[in-house]
């Protein structure tokens, strides 16, 4: 089933220069890239894209986090897009991800996990409405 999912390259991956290998690493997949920024985000932006987590006690420092600096938000297409993506990026604290995947290789950890990903159909159509409005 060809699908849609939206992808962000972290703040801490683009800070690190390892933006280009995890594209790259998407690209493998056989995944074509439909849409892609380079950005940096607002608090209450951040408060929009996460608003399942608003209530986190690890919130305030995620959305710290993801104001630091500029990241890369992206569409990608393909065949099962978004289970790939997420086989690929693995488990979303690094320190638990199996090796090979996007987390282990370069996250950090806490919210320093390298990359995001849509986790259902349903998600991915919200975000890429949040963030890609024009597609
Ligand atoms: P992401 O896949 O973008 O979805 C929610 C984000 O919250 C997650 O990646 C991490 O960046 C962050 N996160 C989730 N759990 C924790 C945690 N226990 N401590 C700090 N950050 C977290």
């Amino acid at each position: 089933m060809t699908e849609r999912t939206f992808v962000i390259i972290k703040p801490d991956a683009v800070e690190a220069g390892h933006a280009g290998e995890i594209l790259a690493r998407y690209e493998g997949l056989g995944l074509r890239l439909e849409a892609l920024d380079l950005r940096t985000i607002t608090g209450e932006f951040s408060d929009l894209h996460y608003a399942e987590h608003l209530e986190r006690d690890f919130y305030p420092a995620l959305r710290q986090f993801m104001t630091s600096g500029p990241m890369i938000p992206m569409v990608l297409t393909g065949e099962n897009a978004i289970a790939q993506v997420r086989a690929l990026n693995g488990a979303t604290d690094p320190t638990k991800a199996d090796a090979g995947t996007i987390r282990a290789d370069f996250g950090e950890g806490g919210p320093r996990n390298a990359v995001h990903a849509s986790d259902s159909p349903e998600s991915a159509a919200a975000e890429i409405a949040l963030w890609f409005p024009a597609l």
